[in-house]
This record gives structure tokens, sequence and C-alpha cells, in this order.
């Protein structure tokens, strides 16, 4: 029998969904007191113990910032090293009560480095507690987190103007305030919006309405919190919507048992209904539905189960069991709206590992519509994405994905993407809608194939791959290795940088976004070739290594053969055979290769060719050597 792994934290927390828990994240800057307010929603809701409230007391005169006052901020400033530089790093989730709710609060970072923290704990909140110093008025942080609380589905906002005491409870300042927000939010199109005067440190309108704002008759933040509605506007909180189960594994403990695990998404499922696995498209009736060890009639959204199907059917990770009736879509293509957290600039082109619910696959941005001034809101031409901006993408798959709207579901819909050789998160995308369906469009199977074409020419089909800095030897190497494959009688072409910049490429530039289009497309090209059963030799720098994979995998097996032709660049310069060394050295040339531009050196070429200790005949020798050639 399958056994329910623990759920963790993120998991637990999407779970609880229901009329009964508010989740809500704080944003604020820094110094907004953001800290302080959290420490004062544990306190008054008795979240404390006694022991806590002496260690508070206790630390508030050792590390405190506010004087004789107990400092709550240093309640959820748990870590140390945060405490001594006075800054919350991470994403902490902090769980508290009043009579009335369960409150789940994820206090997320207000530094902008931090904005993916935001971002994680916004993907799981209905609330955005949006802080504001009363001081200093409406911020780019605030617009910014506002645009991001906006982009992630939150629908529910309150407006906490903090430091009123400072202000010395002016209501003029609360009144410019709330009106620059409102106009500022207007397009985000809330469900509920409402602006609250706080003192976080005294306590005005947290609990009690506070006698130093009587000009405010509104609710206070407790007050608020606890009886804001979600469910009604809440889609996902709905049972009554179609089952949605991304498929976590499936497990066959023994020949008899099958069992299909995941979370429910959406809707519910009992026994005996005819569920569909998508993308394949089968379907078949519920037998069994287990929670943990103990079986069920039914479960609905947010449960975690072990499902039994009556037919054997296909099923694994990464497709979604779907009720018949409403079923989502499967595409390949998208828009979507995409947060970029990288340092390093997104880069259309370039190959990604996209990660929805439970299926990765590759993509790569193939347009930035426009990027969004995270200010004003408007549309921004852009070629490359920066770390924090927004924009509105297209992305192309290496696979058809099961997916819906973000809007719609979070789950099918929000997805993120990891940089393929460092493995770090550089992405939180939103899908809009997809832009065609994969199943209209076929792979057209030709009758004659590359192993025909191969085979009539007497040779095996190849990409050899040279890569290197400029003046490296590569494009002497090249011509020699095709002069010698040429007289062996096999049928080449050589596809040379200096040469296809002047037709096909000649749109590009040495840019990072250009080159790494110059390589996209020199390696489709190399694979159509390689398809028409010739042996392509491709003679380009590529100095990144992620375009050199994604050149590699375009091929089968053996078929991509990379070729680092390493020179020490000391000695590529004193060649200088074209003299634009000298001319990047003058300052005359940008972006030149191993001066003001990257040259990734190959980790594990398939031939290392030294260049300036071997003559260029030697060079070619060892290559052929290796395609068996000779
Ligand atoms: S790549 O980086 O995109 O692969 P590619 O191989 O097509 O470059 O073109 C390199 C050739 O363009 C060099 O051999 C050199 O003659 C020329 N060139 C002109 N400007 C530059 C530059 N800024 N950096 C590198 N090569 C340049």
């Amino acid at each position: 029998m399958a056994t329910q792994a623990t759920p963790d934290l993120p998991t637990y927390i999407a779970s609880q969904r229901d009329n009964a828990t508010l989740r809500f994240i704080t944003c604020g800057s820094v110094d907004d007191g953001k800290s302080t307010l959290i420490g004062r929603l544990l306190y008054e809701s008795t979240c404390i113990f006694d022991d806590q409230l002496q260690a508070l007391e206790k630390d508030s005169k050792q590390y405190g910032t506010q004087g004789e006052k107990i400092d709550f901020a240093l309640l959820v400033d748990g870590l140390q090293a945060e405490r001594e530089q006075g800054i919350t790093i991470d994403v902490a989730y902090r769980f508290f009560n009043t009579d009335k709710r369960k409150f789940i609060v994820a206090d997320t970072p207000g530094h902008e480095q931090y904005t993916r923290n935001m971002a994680t704990g916004a993907s799981t909140a209905d609330l955005a507690v949006i802080l504001i110093d009363a001081r200093k008025g409406v911020l780019t942080q605030t617009r910014r987190h506002s645009r991001i609380v906006a982009m992630m589905g939150i629908r529910h906002v309150v407006l906490a103007i903090n430091k009123m005491d400072l202000v010395e409870f002016d209501p003029s300042v609360f009144v410019r305030i709330d009106a620059e927000y409102r106009k500022f939010s207007a397009p985000f199109d809330f469900t509920s919006q409402q602006t609250i005067p706080l003192s976080a440190l005294d306590g005005d309108n947290i609990v009690k309405p506070s006698p130093r704002t009587p000009w405010y008759n509104g609710p206070t933040l407790i007050g608020h919190l606890s009886t804001v509605d979600i469910a009604l506007v809440d889609a996902l909180g709905s049972t009554s919507r179609p089952l949605r189960m991304p498929v976590q594994c499936v497990n066959r403990p023994n020949q008899d048992f099958r069992g299909i695990c995941g979370r429910i998404a959406e809707g519910s499922v009992q026994l005996g209904d005819n569920v569909r696995v998508l993308p394949s498209g089968v379907s078949a009736n519920v037998k069994g539905i287990f929670v943990g060890e103990s079986p069920r009639a039914r479960a609905a959204i947010g449960e975690s189960i072990t499902l039994t199907l009556a037919a054997e059917v296909d099923v694994s990770r990464g497709d979604v069991l779907v009720a018949l009736e409403d079923p989502p879509e499967v595409a390949d293509q998208f828009e979507a709206r995409l947060l970029w957290m990288a340092e390093s600039p997104m880069i259309p082109g370039r190959p990604y590992l996209l990660k929805l619910h439970h299926k990765e696959t590759t993509a790569t941005i193939t347009d930035i519509k426009y990027c969004e001034d995270i200010d004003t809101g408007a549309n921004l031409a852009a070629k490359s994405l920066a770390l924090n901006e927004i924009a509105m993408v297209n992305l192309s798959l290496s696979q058809p994905l099961v997916f819906e709207p973000y809007a719609r579901n979070r789950t099918l819909g929000g997805f993120i993407l990891i940089d393929k050789l460092t493995f770090a998160t550089v992405g939180a995308g939103m899908i809009e809608f997809a832009l065609r369906r994969a199943s209209n469009i076929h792979w057209q199977t030709l009758e004659i194939d590359k192993q025909a074409r191969a085979v009539m020419k007497l040779q095996t089909a190849r990409c050899i791959w040279f890569t290197g800095l400029s003046g490296a030897g590569k494009s002497t190497i090249a011509n020699l290795l095709e002069k010698r494959l040429h007289a062996a009688g096999k049928h080449t072409y050589l596809l040379d940088g200096d040469n296809v910049r002047h037709g096909l490429n000649r749109d590009l530039g040495f840019t990072e976004v250009d080159r790494v289009e110059n390589i996209r497309r020199i390696a489709e090209v190399a694979k159509l070739m390689v398809d028409a059963g010739l042996i392509v030799l491709v003679s380009f720098i590529s100095p990144y290594r992620s375009e050199r994979r994604f050149a590699r995998s375009l091929f089968a097996d053996g078929e991509f053969v990379e070729v680092f032709v390493d020179a020490p660049i000391e000695e590529c310069e004193r060649r200088d055979a074209k003299g634009l060394y000298a001319k990047a050295r003058r300052g005359e040339l940008a972006n030149f290769t191993g001066i003001d531009s990257a040259y990734e050196v190959p980790e594990s070429p398939d031939i290392h060719l030294h260049s300036a200790s071997s003559v260029a005949e030697i060079c070619v020798v060892e290559v052929l050597k290796k395609l068996g050639i000779s």
C-alpha cells in the first residue's frame, strides 16, 4: 500500500483553503515596521507564551531599537544574524488565531533583491497587507509589491498606513496616501481594498479602535482580517468545480496495486467516477481512494490522495487526472506573464527548464511582447529581461503540457523556470492562454529519412561543431577538414560564422541576446543539413555553454561532435589576423569575446584540440581519427 509523504509547508498551507482560515502576506520596505506589525499581531492574539514574553523583554533591552518599549520585531526576526543586521531575509510562515479565524501569515522580506521570496509568499495567499510608512507615503517598492500581488492572483488588499504616531495622527496624511494608492491600484480591480491607519508599535487600530484616530470609522486590522469574505470570490475554494489532480507519482508496491498519488488541485472525486488522464486522453473508472492508509468514498480539493483505477491505463508523473466535462487544455505554446528572478538576464531563444505542477520540460522564450514598467504599468519594448522585471512573453515548449490559465487555477497555471546548468530558479510565470493547440500541428513524418539519405551518400551524417575564441584557428581547421572529407568522397557543408553573418544572420550583432539567437538559428540549420544526410562542419565562437548544450540536444546520440579549438587568448591576440583584438583593445569594438564579452570554456568536449601547439594538419588528423574516417 502506498504511504503518503508528510506534506511540505507550502503544500500544507495551500491545503488550508476555507473561509475559516485566512492566508495573507505582509509586504513593505525594510523600515516600514513589518516585523513589528506581525510581532504585535502574534502578541495581541496571545500566541506568545509567558517564557517567550520574558525572553522578548530581555531581548528588547539587548537588541531592541524601541527604547523602553517592547520591540515586537524581535519576535519574528528569529535569526541572530537578521537581528544584528536589522533585516528579515527569507519567507517565514507564522500561525495565529482569533475566535473567528485561523491565520497563516507569510512574512516576506522588503529588500528589492528578495522579490522572489515575496512572489513565493504571494503564490499561496488570499490577501496582502501592504505596509506604508506614513511619513514616506507610496514608494516604488509599494508599487512593485502591489503589482506582484495582483499578478500572483491575490484579490484582497489591506493598505496599512503605519507609524501614524510619527505624523501626529494627522487625517490629511491618511487621506492623501489613501487617494494616491487608490488611483494607482484601480487597474488591478481588487475585490476588496481597505485602508487602515495604524501604529504597530503602540497598538493603535490593531485590535481596538484607537482613540487617537477619532476621524477614522473603519475596521481595525484584526477586525478586518477576521471578517473579510474571501470564500465567495475564491474560485479555488469551490468544490463544485471539475476535478483536477496533477499526478505526483505512481506507486506499484506489488502486482495487484497501482496507486496514483497527488494532491487534488480543484474539485473532488468519488468512487465510480469516470476520470480522464491528460495528455493521453484515455479514461477509466475510479476503483479506490485512500488518504494515507484509510480507504475513502470521496476526496476533495486540498487533499493528498492515492487513487486506483478499474482499468490498466498508462499514467505517469506530470499527467493530470481530470473530470470528463470541461477538461483543461493541452498545448506547447503559451502567452504568459513572467517575473525574472535571476541576476543574469533572461534571453529569448535560450533553453530553460520549465516546471509546471509535476511536469518538467524544456522551454524557450520566443518573444518578449512587452516589459511592464513597475511604477506606471506602461508597456515597454524589451530585448531581454533583468532581475525583478516583469514581462508578457511567448513560450515554446519541447513537449505539450496540461494547463489552465493562472487566473482560473494557480496549480495548473503557475510555473517556474530553472537554469539548466546551475538548477537555480530564475523565473516565475503565470500562463495567460495557449497560442495554439499542440494537437493541431503535427510533425510531418517523411518517408525518405535521414538514414536513407545518408546511406545513399555512403556516410554517417554528423554535425562537427567547432567552438573557440576568435583567431583560435576554428575556420582554418574546419576548412582543411572539409577538404580532406571531400577528397575522401564525403558529402559535406561548412557553416562559418563570418559567412553566415553576411546572409541568414545579417540582422544579428554581438550582444549576448544576438549571439544566443545566432547559435540557435545555426544549430537548427545544422540539424536540417544532418537530416539531409550531410556531414556538417560548424565554425562559430559559440561562447555560451547553454547554447552549445541546446545544439547538442537537437541531435541523436553520437551525431553531434563538439570540438574545442583551444588557444590561449594571448596567442589569438598575437595572431590577430583581422586586426579585431587591436580594435577591441583601443575601445573601438564593443562586446569582443575574451576582452569584454565572456567565453565559457567547454567542460567536456568530444575533442580538445590545442591549436597553439599543433599545426592545423595534425588537428585535422585527430578529428578524422575520432570520426573513424582516415
Ligand atoms: S558568436 O559569438 O555569435 O558565435 P560568430 O562566430 O558568429 O560569433 O562570429 C565571430 C566572428 O565575428 C569573429 O571571428 C570575428 O571575425 C567577428 N566579430 C566581429 N565583432 C566581434 C565581436 N565583438 N566579438 C567576436 N567576434 C566578432
